[in-house]
């Protein structure tokens, strides 16, 4: 087991002192805390860099695992991140995957204390190795954006990573192209080889999902049934178009029916957003239509056997953007990690219209 250096003893975080849910955004603080302690499968990881991501909004407003104990204050936030190995467990250091000194990039375990801290505990089995063609902000904002897409559209869809016959030119249609999980949704979906149909309603929204290589771009602000009749014809008089593929990553709830209605039969429906009230199953039934949801942090909350497949997604996603297959969505650097740059990144995408991923990189005030 390689153990924390012992002069470590504090180390800088942003986090909060009170019991959530807090609005207020001057409730993110500077703080010295204690350095995490190790679990054996655990890389201690200096962070370089991060990403934010709307579940640390969701989970400062008390949006998060019911379970309050999960959540005693000082709670450190943040779950994307691209850091150093310093110290390691003793059934990661037993892997033999990894070294000190190996770069990393991770989403975590949201049940967990998060990467908004200049040291985070990291399952070995979660994290992956970062592209060697980026640098740490880049990085950050790939793993859990990358990790929701790809088990979303590749385990829980069912499609193949790899294009295939059956995929070839099918349409996907990708309900919020341009946030964080979208544009990586678009990529991804694009180098499966299908026709993706991507949606954002502002000129700069769409204008990146075109650049990330959505085929079309229609307005979700409007009904998508008659843009997506402009696009693709009507099968016969009357009817609507039939998607076989919808993803949305967006607002489950509140284009429930009309995914009910563009869903083809024995199509599918991705959700990664909870429902707010009930979702009306029948209106799936006569299609035999289905429903999938993908949290990506299942596999770290219940512990399954599979944990390193997240890290194995990651590695991939890495080489991807290394052979120039997939780009980092990163658009906005806001600067070192501190508590004023993370309430203007938690104030960013409270707002509902970032496009890409807000990163943070490096410390100091
Ligand atoms: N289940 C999971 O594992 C998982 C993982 C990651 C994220 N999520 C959830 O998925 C959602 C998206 O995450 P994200 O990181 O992609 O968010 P994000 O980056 O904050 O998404 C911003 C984008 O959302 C679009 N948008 C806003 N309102 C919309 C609406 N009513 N319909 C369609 N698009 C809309 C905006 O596009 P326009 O400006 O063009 O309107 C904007 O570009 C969040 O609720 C997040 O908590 C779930």
């Amino acid at each position: 087991m390689l153990l924390p250096d012992p002069s470590l003893e504090a180390m800088r975080a942003v986090g909060l002192r009170h019991h959530l849910p807090i609005s207020d955004l001057e409730a993110l603080l500077d703080l010295e805390l204690p350095i995490p302690e190790l679990r054996p499968h655990d890389l201690l990881v200096r962070v370089e860099a991060i990403g934010v991501n709307p579940v640390d909004t969701k989970l400062r407003a008390g949006k998060g695992p019911a379970d309050d104990r999960l959540h005693e204050p000082p709670l450190v936030l943040g779950f994307d991140c691209c850091g150093v190995v310093e110290a390691m467990g003793p059934l990661a250091t037993a892997s033999g995957t990894w070294r000190v000194g190996d770069r990393v990039i991770a989403a975590g375990d949201v049940t967990r204390q998060g990467c908004n801290a200049e040291l985070v505990a990291l399952d070995h089995r979660l994290s992956g190795r970062p592209p060697q063609s980026l640098g740490a902000a880049e990085a950050a904002a790939l793993p859990l954006t990358g990790l929701t897409a790809w088990e979303g559209l590749f385990e829980r869809l069912g499609l193949s990573p790899e294009p295939t016959a059956a995929q070839q030119d099918q349409t996907l249609l990708l309900i919020g192209g341009a946030g964080g999980v979208g544009s990586m949704a678009i990529q991804l979906a694009k180098r499966a080889s299908l026709r993706v149909i991507a949606t954002a309603s502002r000129p700069e929204s769409q204008a990146w999902c075109h650049e990330l290589g959505a085929d079309a771009v229609i307005d979700h602000s409007q009904p998508l049934a008659p843009q997506l009749v402009a696009l693709l014809g009507k099968p016969d008089p009357g009817s609507t178009p039939s998607i076989p593929w919808i993803a949305n990553v967006a607002d489950t709830d509140g284009y429930w029916d009309q995914m009910a209605e563009l869903v083809a039969p024995q199509g599918a429906i991705l959700a990664i957003v909870g429902n707010r009230g009930p979702l009306d199953q029948t209106l799936l039934k006569a299609k035999s239509a289905r429903l999938c949801w993908e949290f990506m942090f299942t596999r770290a909350q219940y512990g399954t056997p599979d944990l390193e497949q997240q890290g194995r997604i990651l590695s991939r996603i890495a080489e991807l953007v290394d052979t120039g297959e997939l780009r980092s969505t990163a658009h906005t650097n806001l600067g070192p990690i501190n508590a004023a740059n993370l309430r203007k990144a938690h104030a960013q995408l409270e707002g509902g219209c970032t496009v890409g991923k807000v990163v943070l990189s490096g410390w100091g005030l």
